[in-house]
């Protein structure tokens, strides 16, 4: 197998569905430098795109979270060899484009929803029969989207009703190619056809109204594939053409944006930080999150910035702020920042005034319906909220005057565990979170690296109210 990641996972409660309980209470300030592990998107695609070449793909900085591991141990199942040689350096061996396997047992990609769509994708123009299936909230999430798209190339799905893991892929003998409008705004739909059309003949097309998170479009011609980016009329055009040989790489994976949200936003509403965050990814496909917390009026600066990788990198620094105004959030800002909604709610909550979150219905479909989860967790919190099936805004109440004194549901999701134990650390009572075990599909160095900075985080759940 090659693989010793599996230990990667533990120090956030060990594994997801282990219940382990985790409280947050403000301490002194947050100061220090917080390095963050790599981006999962990246992550994923790496290991994929890798599989996909014929020689051996080096990555660098690979994310050690859970969601990354199950894919890992995907590509091991669908032929590829991949190892692990430490501290986030990985290789991978490829099969060449359309060289996948068969393989002898279900795949499993736990809490992920960028795993198993990806995959499917991967799979879905090779002749043969793959079996997936995740944690219980996975088998919760809508597979139709990316199944919808694929049965074009002529593959064939069989899942539960809705179109629900566990599910049985068919994929198609002789694909044909594909031009597919992505219907809702998902990298991971686009990501999936684009996969799936490598090993097709000719030439696929996806056509996005939106632009999502362009990974899968930079690696796949980082990799040689032929793929252009065109411009139409507002709709962004991406042309691939089909069964390219792919030249494997070495792959240096930024530190993950997402994931530097929970120490930034952590430094914003807790007085007295100063934190920096140094590596951090700054393509313009996610760092939406970054720009919306300067307008509201964060001390957040971005410190020798440069290019790695053809990406752009900067040192984040963030400080206390007590001026934060509420804003409207702009719409068209969402897919830069769809992952950072529940931690923005929770400065939300420290600023002034009101902030709106328009155009979200996403958030409703991701590892769990995260405007419900933050809404309820942050009214037990002493905050209030409305809510729509689109929409959801935050009162402010200003810096040192939310509540918390409660426990919250994480619903299996790392990024609702995270935003309620940031909000603990600047509460003015102690916020416990039932399950904190999620947070290693994505950060498994999340309570390490908080605590390293001057946060009190521990696993006692009798929190003293
Ligand atoms: C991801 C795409 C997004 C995001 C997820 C990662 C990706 O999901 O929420 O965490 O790596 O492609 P959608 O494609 O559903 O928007």
């Amino acid at each position: 197998m090659g693989m010793h990641g599996d230990e990667a996972g533990d120090e956030a409660g060990g594994g997801t569905g282990g219940g382990t309980a985790m409280t947050a209470r403000a301490a002194g300030p947050l100061t220090g430098d917080a390095t963050v592990p790599g981006d999962k998107s990246v992550s994923h695609r790496a290991l994929i795109l890798g599989a996909m070449t014929v020689g051996e793909t080096r990555i660098d900085g690979l994310l050690e979270g859970q969601d990354v591991l199950d894919t890992a141990r995907a590509m091991q199942a669908l032929g590829a060899e991949v190892v692990a040689h430490g501290d986030g350096a990985w290789s991978v061996h490829g099969v060449g484009v359309g060289g996948l396997r068969e393989p002898d047992r279900v795949i499993d990609c736990g809490n992920s929803g960028t795993g198993v769509r990806l995959l499917m994708g991967a799979v879905a123009t090779h002749d043969m029969a793959v079996t997936f299936t995740g944690d219980a909230s996975l088998t919760g999430r809508p597979m139709g989207r990316v199944t919808a798209p694929l049965a074009l190339f002529g593959a064939r799905a069989v899942g539960r009703s809705a179109g629900r893991l566990p599910l049985t892929l068919v994929g198609a003998a002789e694909p044909v190619p594909v031009r597919y409008t992505v219907p809702v705004p998902s990298a991971q739909v686009k990501s999936a056809v684009l996969l799936a059309g490598l090993n097709a003949p000719g030439r696929t097309v996806v056509i996005e109204t939106v632009a999502t998170r362009d990974h899968t479009e930079r690696m796949l011609a980082g990799f040689g594939a032929d793929l252009t980016v065109a411009d139409e009329g507002g709709l962004r055009v991406i042309t691939l053409r089909g069964q390219p040989e792919l030249r494997p790489q070495v792959i240096a994976v930024p530190c993950d944006p997402s994931s530097a949200a929970f120490p930034v936003c952590a430094a914003l509403i807790v007085p007295g930080s100063d934190v920096r965050v140094p590596g951090i990814g700054l393509n313009p496909t996610r760092a939406g999150l970054f720009e919306t917390l300067r307008e509201m009026g964060a001390d957040l600066t971005y410190e020798n910035e440069r290019l790695e990788g053809g990406e752009p990198v900067a040192d984040l620094r963030a400080r206390f702020s007590p001026d934060m105004r509420g804003i409207d959030v702009p719409p068209s800002r969402a897919a830069s920042m769809i992952d950072e909604y529940p931690v923005l709610s929770v400065v939300a909550a420290f600023a002034a005034g009101r902030t709106t979150m328009r155009e979200v219905a996403e958030l409703r479909v991701k590892e769990s319906d995260r405007i419900d989860a933050m809404a309820t967790g942050l009214r037990a919190c002493g905050v209030t909220v409305e809510d729509g099936p689109d929409w959801w805004a935050v009162e402010g109440r200003g810096p040192g005057d939310v509540a918390g004194g409660t426990a919250v549901a994480a619903r299996l999701d790392h990024r609702i565990a995270m935003a309620f134990l940031v909000l603990g650390m600047a509460s003015a009572r102690p916020v416990t979170v039932d399950d904190a075990s999620p947070i290693a599909t994505s950060f498994p160095a999340f309570a390490r690296l908080m605590t390293g900075l001057g946060a009190s985080l521990g696993t006692d759940a009798g929190a003293r109210w």
